[in-house]
């Protein structure tokens, strides 16, 4: 591989299709760092929701202010986001986190707020970032772009597997794959497909043969360059 550049590779795709779980993989295979986009989203959303006032009278300029004190920071394997010096943990992914999330990143300033943070993170590094438009909007020129996508029972019943812990009944991916068409459709402005990038269908993948298809590719594109 050249060890003079810096390379970026950018994993985009819909809610729960298991972007940051393969991006983190594929990060460690290759011995980069991972970026989560959207660990920024819901940090500022949480920050937001520990100040007074309803979300529906939400601001651009509140949530903005709210978030002033969020960075990412680095660690061996990835970037987390903490307020001030304290992590914020697992906080941002509650179920109230998630509820706000979207309304949040409709906000221009935000997203501006958000790209900004992650460019800076990944600024001279070798990097793998998830997200909804990291291939578009953010790192346009990236030499590999992964547009991960999945059925959404399939991404149901994975994403409850690892919430409880357990097999979940049909009933309860029913219940679940609702709120995940739910969410697609609120997100659907700032999920956008990059015209460059190759699709990923992990509806009948198992997670290794995945990661182990995009390490492939991230390896073909850095030899190339
Ligand atoms: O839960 P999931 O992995 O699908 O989402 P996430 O990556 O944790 O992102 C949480 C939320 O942040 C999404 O529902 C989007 O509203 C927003 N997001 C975004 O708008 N753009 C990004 N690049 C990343 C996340």
């Amino acid at each position: 591989m050249d060890a003079s550049a810096s390379h970026v590779v950018t994993i985009d795709g819909p809610a729960a299709s298991g972007k940051s779980s393969t991006a983190q993989w594929v990060a460690d295979t290759l011995g980069w760092q991972h970026i989560d986009s959207g660990s920024l989203y819901r940090a500022a959303t949480w920050a937001r929701q520990r100040q007074a006032g309803s979300p529906e009278g939400w601001t651009e300029a509140s949530v903005v202010a709210a978030a002033a004190n969020v960075s990412l920071r680095p660690e061996a394997r990835a970037f987390y986001p903490v307020a001030g010096d304290l992590p914020i943990g697992d906080a941002i992914r509650s179920v109230e986190v998630t509820a706000d999330v979207s309304r949040v990143a409709r906000m221009p300033g935000v997203r501006a707020w958000v790209n900004e943070r992650v460019r800076e993170a990944a600024r001279g590094r070798d990097v793998v970032v998830d997200g909804r438009d990291m291939g578009t909007v953010v790192f346009p020129g990236a030499p590999l772009k992964i547009w991960l996508v999945a059925d959404p029972w399939e991404r149901a019943r994975r994403r409850l597997t690892q919430r409880l812990e357990r097999r979940p009944s049909d009933e309860e991916i029913a219940a679940e794959t609702d709120e995940i068409v739910q969410r697609d459709a609120r997100d659907a402005t700032q999920t956008v497909q990059a015209k460059d990038a190759v699709l990923v269908d992990t509806t009948y993948l198992t997670q290794p043969e995945q990661v182990e298809r995009i390490v492939a590719l991230a390896r073909a594109v850095v030899q190339k360059r």
